[in-house]
């Protein structure tokens, strides 16, 4: 396949960046997205131009760093399918594809396809942990969890941090992101001890990071590549309204 691509290039934070017209030959349809960007870039170094700087790290779906936006959809064309699992099967020969970064406030441009995410981990050190005493090893099964508890913590456990939510919402809202965080340790026991202080706190990490409000638009959901549902975000909005005025701790 030979494919026309419209990159995103930008050297640095303060760069204004641009869009460039990039040619990628040989492109096999077997090749994941980011292989053909490996194979872009080895021809752009040959040619002696700067290769396209992205993020990319399991190339399995696990661990959320593979992330730009494909023709304006946050991971390309597949429902449920992260970048490094999107294949050029799913593009034709000829075809022009635009690849630009996230673009959101809370993301700002670090290079060319490359942004910064540390806001999600500051959200996270804010309370997206239980506390635990250690010491020895409890025995195996000896806190009985329902399986439906089991089965909605899993769901929301699966979320990669990969921003594809924030990215896609007009108000650049991370509130799939924290609910799912929050969805996961408040469906667990161990959760439950800090379970309202969690919502506090990590609600009030996103606001200060300066991601917007939630507005229904559910785009987060429709391009989550791990397709986690909408309802965490009421139900996090549940414990957050619990916290704020009955003071529940
Ligand atoms: S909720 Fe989905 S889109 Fe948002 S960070 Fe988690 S995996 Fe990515
Ligand atoms: S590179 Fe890890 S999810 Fe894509």
């Amino acid at each position: 396949m030979r494919l026309h691509l419209q990159v995103w290039r930008q050297d640095g934070p303060r760069d204004a960046g641009r869009m460039e017209r990039i040619e990628a030959t040989d492109i096999s349809a077997d090749m994941s997205f980011l292989e053909m960007l490996d194979k872009v870039n080895e021809d752009l170094i040959v040619e002696g131009r700067e290769p396209i700087a992205f993020d990319h790290d399991c190339r399995e779906g696990i661990c959320g760093t593979c992330s730009m936006m494909i023709d304006g959809v946050a991971h390309g064309p597949e429902s449920g399918t992260t970048t490094c699992q999107l294949h050029m099967r799913s593009f034709r020969d000829g075809d022009t594809i635009q690849i630009e970064p996230w673009r959101s406030r809370a993301f700002p441009v670090i290079r060319d396809l490359v942004v910064d995410r540390t806001a999600f981990e500051r959200i996270i050190r804010a309370g997206g942990y239980v506390s635990v005493n250690t010491g020895n090893a409890q025995d195996a099964n000896n806190l009985p969890i329902p399986k439906p508890d089991a089965d909605a913590a899993m769901d929301a456990a699966a979320c990669i941090g990969c921003g594809a939510c924030v990215a896609s919402c007009p108000n650049g809202s991370a509130m799939l992101f924290v609910a799912a965080k929050i969805g996961h340790l408040g469906h667990l026991p161990q959760g439950q001890p800090e379970r309202y202080r969690r919502a506090r706190a990590m609600v009030a990490q996103m606001d200060a990071e300066g991601f917007g409000a939630c507005s229904n638009h559910y785009e987060c959901e429709a391009v989550c590549p791990k397709e986690i549902p909408v309802s965490f975000i009421g139900r996090m909005n549940r414990d957050f309204m619990r916290a704020a005025l009955c003071g529940e701790e």
